[in-house]
């Protein structure tokens, strides 16, 4: 028999057309006073109005952060931190595809423990528990939904860097494929090259030592 092991997922994972409804359930067992951080595009949909009313009807305040742009620059994770943190927020969420759960995530260790994104670039950097996350995803390729890596631009170095710590994994991921069926077709070929990637590298990783 294949040895089979999860490591390093997210708490809960919940699959299925219509999923996102059952956001404020798991939003009521983790926090009262969440940030959602979305960009432009899922900010003026009604997707997210009604996210926000299930959550405020579940008894939790809610504010949104709608300016994240695609590949995450550091500029725009500064802005979300500054945005809202006299809210207090004590759940974060991030609602749209890789670019926007990446400023999510990076969100929730800097209000956690404060610095730049820059203290955290590279591994095992960040020191302990940041703020909970959810994970409410609208493309279907980079898995930054389960991962424990944030990848961001960093515009002095010209590059994508990542942030990668078990600490950032969201503890929930809502995947719906309904919230993905607004993607352009070549968004959706683009991510669907991401996922054939992912897959890729798992079948052709060396095994860990262990598992020889
Ligand atoms: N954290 C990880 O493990 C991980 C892994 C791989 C890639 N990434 C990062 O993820 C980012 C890319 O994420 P992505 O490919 O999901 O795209 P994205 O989040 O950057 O979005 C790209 C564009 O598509 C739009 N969009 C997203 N979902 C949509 C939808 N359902 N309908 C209509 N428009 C939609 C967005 O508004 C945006 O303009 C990159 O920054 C990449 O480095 C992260």
């Amino acid at each position: 028999m294949s040895l089979f092991a999860t490591m390093r997922a997210p708490h809960t994972i919940v699959f299925s057309s219509g999923q996102r409804h059952a956001l404020p359930i798991y939003a009521r067992a983790l926090g009262q006073r969440a940030l959602i951080v979305t960009d432009e595009r899922m900010g003026a949909s009604s997707e997210l109005a009604a996210l926000v009313d299930g959550l405020r009807a579940a008894g939790i305040s809610v504010v949104v952060f709608d300016r994240t742009l695609p590949e995450a620059p550091l500029d725009c994770i500064d802005q979300c931190v500054a945005f809202r943190q006299s809210f207090g927020p004590d759940l974060v969420i991030g609602l749209g595809g890789g670019s926007c759960l990446d400023v999510a995530k990076v969100t929730a260790i800097l209000l956690a423990h404060g610095g730049s994104p820059r203290d955290y670039f590279g591994e095992l950097k960040v020191p302990r528990l940041v703020l909970p996350l959810i994970a409410v995803l609208a493309t279907a390729g980079t898995g930054s939904e389960a991962t424990q890596v944030a990848m961001v631009a960093d515009s002095e170095r010209l590059l994508k860097v990542g942030i990668a710590s078990p600490q950032i994994i969201p503890l929930v991921a809502i995947c719906d494929p309904e919230l993905t069926l607004s993607a352009p077709a070549g968004l959706t070929a683009i991510v669907g090259a991401d996922t054939l990637t992912h897959a890729i590298e798992a079948l052709t990783a060396e095994r860990a030592l262990w598992m020889r």
